[in-house]
């Protein structure tokens, strides 16, 4: 996707922050356009405080001046804006492919509203085309990463089951966990595999955003689309 699109999309979801906002900030390249939107706003007399999903939109925000705080001090938001890798019909996603979904997930379930900024090519029928991010904890990922197969295998989804980054050198999540990416091709049923994930020790949280997105908004280069 162009720069300009995320930036589009961006600036549709630019459109709802308010003064005063407790605002949850996303990752990813969409979501550093939006923060850098966000910055020239706050230039300009906008107070807005943010919590950010991960270290690295923690350090963009710092850098550009948008004031923070923690989960941990500000409880409640108002709104989070964070993009995605897979958006279905029923808003229900695909993220985690910046390995941020677990912060990314505790964030949005803190907030009133979520709001996804990405392409129109995000957009898909069924989800599943994008490797569904699975956190897991790093103690027994073997055994983790085999139930995962099975768990999977009952639900009629078979597929590869990769450790992000390899065994020589794992991508480590800001929580200090690992990621298996999942490639079902398709998932028909989010919510059964959701429920089938979590029942696994090993598993931390996955990629799967069911019920969270309010509105999403997808840009091409017709124009923005909202969806939600
Ligand atoms: C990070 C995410 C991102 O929001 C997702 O990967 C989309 O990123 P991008 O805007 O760069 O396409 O879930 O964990």
């Amino acid at each position: 996707m162009s720069r300009e699109l995320k930036i589009e999309a961006a600036r549709a979801a630019t459109t709802l922050v308010k003064d005063g906002m407790r605002l949850g900030i996303g990752t990813g390249s969409t979501a550093d356009e939006f923060i850098r939107l966000l910055a020239d706003m706050v230039s300009q007399g906008l107070s807005v405080t943010g919590v950010p999903t991960s270290e690295k939109t923690r350090v963009l925000c710092e850098e550009l001046g948008v004031p923070l705080t923690t989960l941990d001090a500000m409880p409640e938001l108002d709104l989070v804006v964070d993009g995605a890798d897979e958006v279905d019909g029923n808003l229900t996603l695909i993220k985690g492919g910046g390995g941020a979904l677990l912060r990314e997930k505790i964030v949005a379930n803190a907030a009133a509203s979520m709001v996804v900024i990405a392409d129109e090519s995000k957009l898909v029928e069924t989800l599943g085309k994008f490797p569904l991010p699975i956190e897991v904890n790093p103690f027994g990922l073997e055994a983790t990463r085999i139930a995962v197969q099975l768990a999977c295998k009952k639900l009629g989804l078979t597929g590869d089951t990769s450790l992000r980054g390899g065994h020589e050198a794992p991508f480590v999540t800001d929580g200090g966990h690992f990621i298996i990416d999942a490639s079902f091709g398709h998932i028909p049923d989010a919510s059964s595999l959701s429920s089938a994930l979590l029942e696994i020790p090993g598993v931390v949280e996955h990629g799967l955003f069911i019920g969270y997105a309010d509105i999403v908004f997808l840009s091409s280069p017709n124009g923005v689309k909202k969806l939600g």
